[in-house]
C-alpha cells in the first residue's frame, strides 16, 4: 500500500516500519532508537540479527550527536548528502540491535529529496536496510518493494532510484578509510579528497558482504575469461531455454537471446541504474537464464561487477547441466 510523507512519518513515530526511497535503493525504515520497531525490520526481511543496520540522518550535525567523529569525518562528509555510508564508533546511544552489538555504527545522509524531507520531519535516526527479503536483490522502485512483500508493507513512493546500487561503505579511521562495499564512490574518489585508502582489517567486514548475496530470481551466468570456450559450446544451448543477454555498449550475445542493454552508449551510471531494474523485469518475464559480461572495472563499474559476481555465485541454482558447466565461479 502506498502512503504519503505525513503518513510515513506517523507510522515511524508510532513505532512501525515503512519502506522509503533513497537515491541508491529503497530502504525498510524504523525509528533506530526504538528496538521494538527495529525488530520488525529483522522479522519482515527474515534477516539474521547479527547483520547490523545503517542509521540515516538528515545532516552531518545530527550524525555527530550519535558518534565519536574521527578526524576525517569533515572531509568525508563533503560527499553527503549522497550514496556514502560511514562506519565509525557510536557514542552508546544507538541500540545494540541496530549495530549487532558492535562499537561501530554505520551512518548515512541520503540525498533523495523525499528521504531528506522525511528525516527532517521525524528528527530521529532511521535504521534502514535495503527493502528486500534477506539475500535478494535490492528494490529500485516502489513496485519492486510491493511485489517483494506481496503488498503487506506501507511504501512511500519516490520514483526510480537515481543511483540504483547500494551505497559505498567505508570504515573511517582517523585519517584514512577502508572500503567495505563499493558503490558510486570508489577508492579514487577518496584519494581525490586527500585520504589514504587502506585494505580493511581481516575482522572488519560488513557482515552482509558474504558472497551469496544479491541473488536475482533468474540464475545468472557470467561470461568472462573463458568466453571463447563458452561461445563455442553456446551453439548447443537448449533451444527451449529463454535467455536474457545483459549487454553493454552494443555487445552481442554469442547465441540466441533477448538483448537488454545496460547502457547502449557505455555510460556506467546508466548501467548501474538499470541493473536491478532489469533483474526484476527478467524475473517477471520468466527468463530461464541471464547471461552477462563484466563491464569496465572503473568508477561505478567496480560496484556493478561486484554485484554481477555475487549474483552469479549462487550454488545450485542452475538446472541446465550444459549451462552449469559454463558457469565461471569466483571470477
Ligand atoms: O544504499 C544503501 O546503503 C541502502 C539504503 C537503504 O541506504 N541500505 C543498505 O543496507 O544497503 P543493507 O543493510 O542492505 O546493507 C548494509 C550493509 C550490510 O552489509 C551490513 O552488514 C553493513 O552494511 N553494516 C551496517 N552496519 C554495520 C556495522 N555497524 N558494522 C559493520 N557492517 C555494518
Ligand atoms: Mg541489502
Amino acid at each position: 500500500m502506498k502512503v504519503d510523507l505525513n503518513t510515513a512519518s506517523d507510522i515511524l513515530l508510532s513505532g512501525n516500519i515503512v519502506a522509503i526511497p533513497t537515491e541508491t535503493v529503497y530502504g525498510l525504515a524504523a525509528d533506530a532508537l526504538n528496538p521494538d520497531a527495529v525488530l520488525q525490520i529483522f522479522e519482515a526481511k527474515k534477516r539474521p540479527r547479527f547483520n547490523p543496520l545503517i542509521c540515516h540522518l538528515p545532516d552531518v550535525a545530527d550524525v555527530k550527536k550519535y558518534c565519536h567523529p574521527p578526524a576525517c569525518l569533515e572531509v568525508l562528509a563533503s560527499l553527503w548528502p549522497g550514496p556514502l555510508t560511514i562506519l565509525m564508533p557510536h557514542n552508546g546511544s544507538i541500540p545494540s540491535l541496530v549495530t549487532a552489538g558492535s562499537s561501530l555504527c554505520a551512518f548515512r545522509v541520503p540525498s533523495h529529496p523525499i528521504a531528506l524531507e522525511l528525516l527532517k520531519k521525524v528528527r530521529r535516526p532511521l535504521a534502514a536496510p535495503s527493502a528486500n527479503k534477506s539475500g535478494r536483490v535490492s528494490p529500485v522502485n516502489a513496485e519492486m518493494v510491493e511485489r517483494e512483500f506481496r503488498g503487506s508493507l506501507p511504501v512511500l513512493d519516490g520514483g526510480q532510484c537515481s543511483v540504483g546500487l547500494e551505497s559505498t561503505i567505508v570504515l573511517a579511521n582517523e585519517d584514512s578509510v577502508s572500503i567495505l562495499r563499493n558503490g558510486k564512490y570508489t577508492a579514487l574518489d577518496f584519494e581525490n579528497l586527500g585520504l589514504k585508502v587502506e585494505p580493511p582489517a581481516e575482522d572488519i567486514r560488513a557482515p552482509g558482504q558474504m558472497l551469496r548475496h544479491y541473488a536475482p530470481e533468474v540464475p545468472l551466468i557470467l561470461l568472462t575469461v573463458e568466453r571463447k570456450r563458452v561461445e563455442s559450446e553456446a551453439m548447443h544451448v537448449d533451444a527451449k531455454s529463454k535467455i536474457a543477454w545483459l549487454g553493454f555498449r552494443g555487445s552481442k550475445p554469442p547465441f540466441d537471446a533477448q538483448v537488454f542493454e545496460l547502457s547502449q552508449s557505455g555510460d556506467l551510471h546508466e548501467a548501474a541504474r538499470n541493473l536491478f531494474f532489469y533483474f526484476d523485469r527478467m524475473a517477471r518475464e520468466r527468463f530461464d537464464y541471464i547471461v552477462a559480461e563484466l563491464v569496465p572495472e572503473e568508477g561505478i563499474g567496480l560496484a556493478i561487477n561486484d554485484r554481477l559476481r555475487r549474483a552469479a555465485d549462487m550454488e545450485g541454482n542452475v538446472q541446465n547441466e550444459r549451462l552449469s558447466a559454463w558457469r565461471i565461479m569466483h571470477v
